[in-house]
């Protein structure tokens, strides 16, 4: 599978630590810092969905991986540090605040972490959560959710404080030469890196000195919060996993808490136009391996949807061998989540693909027996094949009539694309992000 993650490996050589970043579609970044002469790595901020990719890099190099760190407790994607430090056998790392279970070291403000030689600063930035952490190291300041490119994080949730990030940032300023090099863990522009200097010079937010007006701005127009975050925070914090499998009740409490967006409706276009659950996002069971990546940026736990479950049971399937996670069916399907109460927006009639199968195959064998009796005895035969496929559609539940039908010009109308419901991240200038909004 092609990704943005992939492209977007840039190993830097400016000093002894290689940095290998990882973008995900979502506006989080990942990143591997290795130490050039002892092969030792620190895996930083991984996402759920890149955790193959990652351990694949770490393999492809031959390097240990010693140490998987999180800067904080995130709110608006679900961590992969627990599914790569078990891969590798490595050290979880968290502030002690994080409270997260299977996290083994807690550094404290100003602890070293080696990798080889080289020192990994750890210092204790409050603000955007209070258990943020931001490492210092030779190749750059990885920042975490504190300072942006261009912004700063939002501290309207878990505990977040705006005095306290503005004396983060300006601690991390004075304690680092302008040179340095910027590496924070979300952008929502498609950027990389930059430099204090560079931020210094642009950041509208590092152009308010007083901590008062600081305080007062960013906290005027909190973004909405993070999709599913109650779900995130049980999965980042306590270490559950994501389910293959939930719920019609718990899909109609989850749209309810705002997590729309995280509907992923596998139908065909025409049964979406048709009736759909507000702001769910349509990419089509057929269209999945070729649009990976907009899977990829729908915010996790992703929750997959049909008309009964059988397509989304399929979507699973292929999503998984793609290498994404973060993905569990609506048991039922749309059925289930009407007949529990949800409620759909409508607009107009259609036979649902379910009920084109079996009206394509009841047709089928009757025209088939038909020309049995009329034409030539072979045409029994057919009819017993059609029958023999439809049990092996039921055993197996990928049935080549319904993809076939998917495809049928009649199913191909309705919406292009969907418009993605509020997801919320962790910037403030971001729509609904962890950065804060430009002041
Ligand atoms: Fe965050």
């Amino acid at each position: 599978m092609k990704t943005r993650a992939e492209v977007a490996h840039t190993p830097q050589s400016t000093s002894s630590l290689d940095v290998v970043i990882f973008e995900h579609p979502q506006g989080c970044r990942s990143f591997l810092i290795n130490d050039k002469a002892s092969g030792q790595t620190l895996a930083l901020d991984v996402h759920l969905d890149l955790v193959d990719e990652i351990a694949a890099q770490v393999r492809s190099h031959r390097w240990t991986l010693p140490y998987v760190v999180d800067t904080h407790t995130h709110a608006d994607h679900p961590s992969g540090s627990a599914a790569l430090a078990a891969l590798h056998s490595s050290t979880r790392i968290a502030h002690e605040r994080a409270g997260h279970s299977g996290v083994a070291r807690h550094p404290k403000d100003g602890d070293v972490l080696h990798l080889g030689d080289q020192a990994v600063t750890v210092h204790h930035c409050p603000g955007h959560t209070p258990d943020h952490i931001v490492l210092g190291t030779s190749a750059g300041l990885f920042a975490g959710d504190t300072l942006l490119i261009g912004g700063v994080a939002r501290t309207d949730f878990l505990g977040g404080d705006a005095g306290e990030l503005f004396d983060s940032i300006h601690r991390l300023l004075a304690s680092y030469p302008e040179e340095t090099v910027l590496y924070p863990s979300h952008d929502y522009n498609g950027q990389t890196s930059s430099t204090l200097a560079r931020e210094l010079e642009s950041n509208p937010w590092l152009a308010i000195t007083d901590r008062a007006e600081f305080v007062s701005s960013l906290t005027a127009n909190p973004p909405p919060r993070p999709a599913n975050m109650e779900a995130l925070l049980r999965l980042n914090k306590e270490g559950a996993s994501i389910p293959t499998e939930i719920e019609a009740a718990e899909a109609i409490e989850r749209v309810r808490e705002g997590g729309a967006g995280s509907i992923l409706d596998v139908r065909t276009g025409v049964e979406y136009q048709s009736e759909r659950i507000e702001g769910s996002v349509l990419i089509p069971l057929d269209q999945l391996a070729s649009r990976a990546d907009e899977v990829k940026a729908i915010p996790a736990p992703r929750l997959l949807l049909c008309r009964s479950g059988s397509r989304a049971e399929m979507a699973l399937e292929t999503l998984t061998r793609l290498g994404l996670s973060g993905l569990s069916v609506v048991r039922g399907g749309l059925e289930s989540y009407l007949k529990a109460g949800g409620e759909t927006e409508r607009s107009g009639e259609h036979i649902s693909l379910e009920r084109q199968v079996r009206i394509a195959a009841g047709a089928l064998v009757v025209i088939v027996t038909i020309l049995g009796f009329g034409v030539h005895a072979v045409f029994f035969v057919i009819a017993g094949l059609i029958g023999l496929g439809q049990v092996v559609a039921g055993l197996t539940n990928w049935c080549g009539l319904g993809l076939t039908l998917a495809r049928m010009p009649w199913n191909q109308r309705g919406p292009v694309e969907t418009k993605q419901g509020s997801v919320g991240t962790c910037a403030a200038n971001a729509p609904a992000s962890c950065a804060a909004n430009a002041p």
